[in-house]
């Protein structure tokens, strides 16, 4: 195992707890979906490391599924939501029209993101449109929003690791912490 990053203050979810509850969650979404084709889709950059854990335990399979990637993000290089979110250009509606989508998040935070989501997913005329998010901040949101499967609730702290960033940094990290504060600049 290696050391914890010398910049970060403590680990809040271990690498041990997150691929518990990631399996867990596969197994859920497996009973869900067994007689379904479903498209399993990723929001880049922040669910890359969770969208890739998550599919190889979602069983029992369901009759079909395909995994893919979508490209949103609002932050920027800041440690505060834009609200404006910016959307993957090269989206084409067709890929998901009558599909069983599973929208796979790493974080809900304000709910912008994927309030958006679900809308565009809806308009391209998905069959049906759910979430997985691995943790949800509720004290943050701004939109109301509630994910289909969540991995954990997550405290109101500035968090980095297992795909989230903070100014790019970080996504690496097999575990989920807090930044040392001398690291953080505040906008
Ligand atoms: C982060 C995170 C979620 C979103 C959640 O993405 O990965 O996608 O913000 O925040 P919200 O609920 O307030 O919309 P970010 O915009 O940082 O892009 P990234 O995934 O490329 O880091
Ligand atoms: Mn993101
Ligand atoms: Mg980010």
């Amino acid at each position: 195992r290696l050391p914890i990053h010398p910049e970060i203050n403590s680990v809040i979810f271990s690498e041990e707890l997150i691929q518990a509850r990631v399996a867990e969650l596969g197994r859920l979404i497996g009973q869900d979906y067994q007689r379904s084709d479903l498209l399993v889709l990723g929001v880049l950059k922040g669910a890359f490391m969770f969208t890739t854990d998550l599919v190889r335990h979602i069983y029992p399979y369901p009759a079909s599924m395909e995994v893919d990637f979508f490209k949103a993000s609002s932050y920027g290089a800041g440690t505060t939501s834009s609200g404006v979110v910016q959307l993957d250009s090269s989206f084409k509606k067709e890929g998901v029209r009558d599909k069983h989508v599973l929208l796979v998040e790493d974080i809900i935070d304000t709910g912008h993101t994927l309030s958006r989501l679900v809308a565009l997913m809806e308009e391209a005329g998905a069959a049906s449109v759910r979430v997985a998010a691995l943790l949800d901040k509720k004290a943050r949101r701004r939109i109301p929003f509630q994910a289909d499967y969540t991995g954990f609730e997550c405290p109101d702290e500035f968090i980095v690791g297992y795909g989230i960033d903070y100014a790019e940094k970080y996504r690496n990290l097999p575990y989920i912490g807090s930044v040392k504060e001398e690291f953080i600049k505040h906008d």
